[in-house]
């Protein structure tokens, strides 16, 4: 694990949709696990955390395109110079379930991939939703791996509903033991809420505006965790003490600010 940017290379780029991309790395990322994180470094731009979203001898991280920073990412052409630091986080506990559940919204994919193809030995059902069906990224990857149940807002895709709408019933029916999620926190309450009820446990994975990526400046702070090392997956016992989960976040530069706002915030 390296603190201090490494040199590393753009090894591939594969277009995912018009807005998200992959970025293979030439070099791998040492011991990183599902749900961990790197941070990315384009420099004379900035440096931001993103999910691992390929873990299996090589790394990559997958990008949706928002503000300044993933337009230079776009930019990015083969053979280009990057500097990655991490990996960071905790990562999911892939040992705590007998059968999974794995549920993503949009983007969430990224980190829950890899932990699809981990677990694949014990025949996870997969809940992807989405706005619609352009924006449901890795369907031949996770579709070859096991069950996935689609959803979208629009319903050009699966049901049309929400991801968290269908949970209850695959709990129910699968007899789920553990729930892993990832996507916007308002989703992952109602996937927290949905658990408590059916009484399973669920890790999720969870977002904060983050400098320095390893615990020390507290940019990342929810009720006393620290999302960078704490997290970003944290249990149902630890999501039961956070006030702030699903309603607050901090912005860059510490105000604390409801969750539409923290999502529509650019820089
Ligand atoms: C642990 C973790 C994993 C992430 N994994 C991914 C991923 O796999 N793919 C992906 O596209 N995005 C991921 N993100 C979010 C990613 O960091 C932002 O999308 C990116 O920084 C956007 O920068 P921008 O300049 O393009 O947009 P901006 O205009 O700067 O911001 C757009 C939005 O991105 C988020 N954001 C911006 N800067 C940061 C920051 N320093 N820390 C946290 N969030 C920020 C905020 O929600 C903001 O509203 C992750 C964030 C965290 C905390
Ligand atoms: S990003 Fe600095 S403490 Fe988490």
């Amino acid at each position: 694990m390296s603190d201090m940017p490494v040199s590393n290379r753009v090894r591939k780029i594969v277009e995912e949709n018009g807005e998200v991309r992959t970025i293979f790395l030439e070099y791998n990322v040492p011991g990183a696990i599902p749900g961990q994180f790197v941070m990315l470094w384009l420099p004379r731009v900035d440096e931001k955390p993103l999910a691992l979203s390929y873990l299996n001898g090589e790394a990559a991280v997958t990008v949706q395109r928002k503000g300044k920073f993933s337009e230079e990412i776009f930019k990015l052409r083969k053979g280009d110079y990057i500097g990655v630091r991490g990996p960071y986080g905790n990562g999911f506990d892939v040992n705590a379930c007998k059968k999974p559940c794995i549920i993503a919204g949009g983007m969430g994919m990224a980190p829950l991939a890899p932990l699809v193809e981990k677990l694949a030995k014990k025949k996870p059902v997969v809940i992807m939703g989405a706005s619609g069906k352009e924006r449901l990224i890795f369907r031949d990857r996770i579709g070859k791996i096991c069950k996935v149940e689609y959803t979208t807002d629009d319903g050009s895709c699966g049901k049309k509903c929400f991801a968290s709408d269908i949970l209850a019933g695959v709990i129910e029916r699968e007899k789920i033991d553990v729930v892993y999620g990832c996507g916007p926190e308002q989703m992952l309450k109602k996937v927290y809420e949905i658990c408590k009820k059916n009484k399973v446990e669920c890790q999720l994975s969870l977002e904060r505006y983050m400098h320095c990526g390893f615990g020390v400046c507290g940019s990342c702070a929810i009720d006393g965790f620290r999302v960078c090392v704490d997290g970003p997956v944290f249990s149902s016992k630890q999501l039961s003490k956070m006030s702030e989960f699903g309603k607050f976040a901090r912005l860059k530069y510490g105000k604390k600010v409801g969750l539409s706002e923290y999502y529509n915030w650019r820089e």
